[in-house]
């Protein structure tokens, strides 16, 4: 098992990696778990003894309706601030279950169980709790880390395959944001990876976890630092948008495209983006555009402007923010058509 602490400015948060839910140690009155309807059939069993909430699946129910109806629940169960939320699914059980419970009386202690790749490195990490409104993501939120934050790997045994594959798009993301270490560590072992080998997956998740948090206490509440973590993500949306694919798949691509600007900027060696495009394909993820993305890049540019801050490598595990005019990007991105 390792172990891992982020002090943040919002809270201080303990996260052990490798260590088994039947472990985990409640210290609450009061115990509610927040899931969603394919972890409890999988994992159920393995909960601790509480009250569960389930709710609904996909992005759609990341509303403060959903919000709303756990307060109610909250309410019923007579919660206070001596008791424990505990999120247990992928990144949107983790996003609501820790907004409701920032919120809820003013906060009450939660931590999280994530039971996803990209849950696991990503969305449990780094103290963000937000929901979508009106259609756009993670519009409400709050900045609150969680009081722990356990990744137990056999969990995710039963993920789908392709959940895997976005997943490990993240994954690849941080490793090439800032640990060549970990890059190298991938491009040697993807078929145990791919099998989700505990002792692999153990290393991968924390080394992630570790690239994160590091990025997360210099810039706790977003900006500068942050944006590194936006790496591949520039133009993430408009491709899972036009060309109605995953978002690990749209980072993916997003990666390629980010790089190739950093190639033609003479920061990155071409045969480092070779290495990159050559790990996400044995992954099994997608590095070229099939879709003409170029309306969507121009709407976004009337929302933020004709320069956009960009987040680039200069090589494998290292990066930077750059500001790119939208053109080049576009002109990148046609090329790419
Ligand atoms: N707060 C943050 O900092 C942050 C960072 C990154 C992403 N996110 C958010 O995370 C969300 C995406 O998270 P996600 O990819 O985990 O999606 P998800 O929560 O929808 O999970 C993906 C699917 O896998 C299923 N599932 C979860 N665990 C399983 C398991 N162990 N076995 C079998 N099936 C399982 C879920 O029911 C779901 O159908 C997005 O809403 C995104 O905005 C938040
Ligand atoms: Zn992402």
């Amino acid at each position: 098992m390792k172990s891992l602490k982020i002090a943040g400015k919002t809270g201080e948060c303990e996260i052990a990696i490798g260590q088994s839910i039947e472990d985990i140690k409640i210290n609450a009155e009061k115990l509610v778990v927040i899931t969603d309807r394919n972890v409890k059939k999988f994992h159920g069993e393995r909960f601790p003894e509480a009250e569960i909430i389930e709710i609904g699946l996909g992005e759609r129910i990341k509303t403060l309706d959903t919000v709303s109806t756990l307060y109610e629940k909250f309410l019923d169960m007579e919660l206070d601030r001596s008791s424990l939320v505990m999120g247990i699914g992928g990144g949107i059980v983790c996003d609501v279950a820790g907004f409701a419970a920032t919120t809820y009386m003013r906060g009450v202690n939660f931590g999280f169980v994530p039971t996803t790749i990209l849950a696991q490195v990503d969305a449990s990490i780094g103290g963000k709790n937000g929901v979508n409104f009106k259609g756009y993501k993670n519009m409400v939120g709050t900045v609150q880390q969680p009081r722990f934050v356990l990744c137990d790997v056999a969990l995710l045994k039963t993920l789908p395959e392709k959940e895997v594959r976005n997943g490990l798009a993240e994954v690849v993301k941080q490793a090439a944001i800032g640990d060549a270490a970990l890059f190298s560590f991938l491009e040697e072992n993807v078929e145990q990876t791919l099998l989700l080998e505990a002792e692999i997956m153990e290393k991968i998740v924390h080394d992630s976890i570790v690239i994160k948090t590091k990025i997360v206490e210099k810039d706790e509440t977003e900006r500068h630092e942050r944006m590194k973590l936006n790496f591949g993500h520039t133009i993430a949306h408009a491709i899972e948008k036009t060309a109605g694919i995953s978002h690990g798949e749209a980072v993916s691509i997003g990666m390629i495209v980010e790089s190739k600007i950093s190639v033609a900027n003479g920061m990155m060696k071409k045969a480092e983006l070779e290495r990159l495009k050559g790990l996400l394909e044995k992954i099994g993820l997608p590095t070229t555009l099939k879709a003409n993305i170029s309306d969507a890049i121009r709407k976004d540019k009337k929302r933020r402007g004709n320069v956009v801050k960009m987040p680039v490598l200069n090589g494998i595990g290292d990066s930077k923010i750059i500001d790119l005019r939208v053109e080049d990007l576009e002109a990148v991105v046609n090329d790419m058509c």
